[in-house]
């Protein structure tokens, strides 16, 4: 059956905040990941064909093949997941993969825009975009909105995907958090999240608290906050400030000792511990004047053990890596889920690179103007 229509709510085309995600784009793509990771099992991965469409629950069928997209990488701080995961996502959807180039004029003291603008001039569909510096994936799409040649609101030369950007954000990785907290208590709703590790600097956290004030209901918040010798290593003002804007429960509890920690895990009703890793590489940008101390404090109040799995039943996410808050011995422990949220990046980036690029070209066909990207808050 040739798709008809177009999806409601329809906000990209540049994926670059979680906080665009509205409660039904967020149920869209938790149907059409469960979509791809079907259809994956029944073509084998890569041995068979790729279907050029997928006939969904709801028995209407949509494009999922990208033939002949260009899907451009442009990953200039590390990842293991992200990236490798947005590629396998391409290349099951048998896009053009063009790979990111190590070498290249950044180097020489290029700036950002111009680095950005040439990518413009390339005409990927797609450009996914990681970088330590806050909202530089917000200026590329700035930046491909204004190419010259670009008609507002008809013809676009690529949409940007944010593969996270400093200590802001990682909307994709926020969208797989709250996929995998959908197959693992079968709701998005009513639930009491912990979150804990690095409060001030993680770009995941963030993200998630974005979409849960977005899309969820009666979700509890609890902020395990390590405190040592006085030093709070808590959350930014503004993140508690969102949360009570948007009516979402939380509580920030001090935690100064494993003990503490123990005691808010096994006395609490929690669904999900949310962990992070201590992102030592910010602190110095940062002027953090000792990093390990700092690494060694926070490590130490909220270290994550499979005793304190066994003890609590807690379920724990984290988006890894992960270094000393979660010991070694918790990975293969039944109640660890980051080895499942990381293979669900591929089914999830596979649905959000198909809302992105096959969805935008069924609007416009149907001769649906295409949203406008609000340059007002890109324009930084
Ligand atoms: C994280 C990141 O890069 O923000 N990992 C990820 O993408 N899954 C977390 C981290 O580096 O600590």
């Amino acid at each position: 059956m040739a798709p008809t229509h177009a999806p409601e709510q329809l906000r990209f085309p540049h994926f670059v905040s979680a906080a665009q995600v509205t409660r039904p784009l967020m149920e869209l793509i938790i149907r059409r990941a469960n979509d791809m990771r079907r259809m994956l099992q029944t073509v084998d991965g890569c041995t068979h064909h790729w279907p050029m469409t997928i006939t969904g629950e709801d028995s209407v069928a949509y494009h999922c093949n990208l033939e002949g997209r260009r899907i451009a990488m442009d990953q200039r701080e590390s990842s293991s997941r992200t990236f490798r995961s947005f590629i396998f996502a391409t290349v099951n959807l048998r896009g053009e993969l063009i790979p990111h180039l190590q070498d290249n004029s950044l180097s020489k003291g290029e700036s950002l825009p111009s680095h950005y603008m040439t990518f413009a001039g390339n005409h990927p569909a797609v450009v996914v975009t990681r970088s330590s510096g806050n909202l530089d994936p917000h200026r590329a799409a700035w930046l491909f909105e204004s190419y010259p040649g670009t008609v507002p609101g008809k013809q676009r030369y690529g949409a940007v995907i944010s593969g996270g950007d400093g200590t802001n954000e990682h909307p994709t990785q926020a969208v797989l958090d709250m996929y995998t907290t959908w197959q693992t208590l079968g709701r998005i709703d009513n639930f009491t999240l912990l979150i804990t590790g690095d409060l001030g600097y993680s770009r995941t956290i963030n993200s998630l608290l974005h979409l849960i004030c977005n899309v969820c209901q009666g979700v509890r918040i609890k902020i395990a906050m390590p405190v040592v010798e006085d030093i709070e290593y808590g959350p930014p003002e503004e993140v508690l400030y969102r949360l009570t804007q948007a009516g979402v429960a939380h509580e920030t509890v001090p935690v100064s000792s494993s003990h503490d920690f123990e005691l808010l895990l096994t006395n609490h009703d929690i669904d999900i511990v949310y962990s992070t890793r201590p992102q030592r590489e910010r602190y110095q940008a940062a002027l953090v004047s000792d990093p390990d101390q700092m690494v060694r404090d926070i490590v130490s109040c909220i270290r994550i053990t499979p005793e304190l799995l066994d003890k609590s039943g807690v379920r724990l996410f984290h988006p890894l890596p992960h270094t000393d808050e979660v010991a070694d011995g918790c990975d293969f422990h039944p109640l660890s889920m980051y080895f499942k949220q990381a293979s669900n990046g591929v089914p999830v980036r596979m649905a959000l690179l198909q809302l992105v690029l096959l969805d935008l070209e069924l609007l416009q066909s149907l001769g649906n103007p295409v949203p406008p990207f609000p340059l007002g808050w890109a324009a930084l």
